[in-house]
């Protein structure tokens, strides 16, 4: 073997390595996120007609309802805005909001949350969250779905 060979195989070594320790870094993260933000995977919600989103069903009366000790959300995310525009909710009580489009794929996401769903046109959008902390956190839309993309924006108040 020659010289280059030996160096090739150095860098091979070193560059394996890199990669265990990213994995490792990475599976870290994953268990972090699960255990300090909770698990929050998106459930699909069922079908709905994307003409009945504003007219005929439960999204054509955007709410947050209280249930019992707990709430409901009924959100549309639409170009560009979210109705509600807010929502108050008491801290550590659980949440459910079900959201839905009347026109283009939106995003949902909910900041210091791991919030984080996609709300397809003809597909209700379902996710529970229980907020432990007291404070503002922006709804922001994470899908490109036109011009006003950028500011398509809305929030939960966390309260006392
Ligand atoms: Cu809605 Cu981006």
């Amino acid at each position: 073997m020659n010289e280059s060979h030996h160096a090739f195989e150095r860098y091979e070594a070193i560059w394996l390595r890199v990669v265990l320790v990213m994995i490792l870094v990475f599976l870290v993260l994953i268990a972090y996120t699960a255990l300090n933000y909770g698990q929050t995977i998106p459930r699909g919600a069922g079908q709905i007609r994307v003409g009945e989103v504003r007219a005929g069903s439960e999204f054509a009366n955007p709410r947050l309802e209280q249930v019992g000790n707990e709430y409901v959300a009924y959100v549309q995310a639409f170009a560009f805005g979210y109705s509600p525009g807010e929502m108050r909710v008491k801290r550590g009580r659980k949440v459910t909001f079900y959201v839905a489009s009347p026109d283009v794929v939106h995003g949902f996401m909910i900041e210091r949350t791991n919030i984080n769903v996609e709300v397809v046109p003809g597909y209700v959008s379902k996710v529970e969250y229980t907020f432990d902390r007291p404070g503002t956190y922006k709804i922001i839309c994470h899908q490109y779905c036109g011009l006003g993309h950028a500011k398509m924006l809305s929030r939960i108040v966390v309260e006392e």
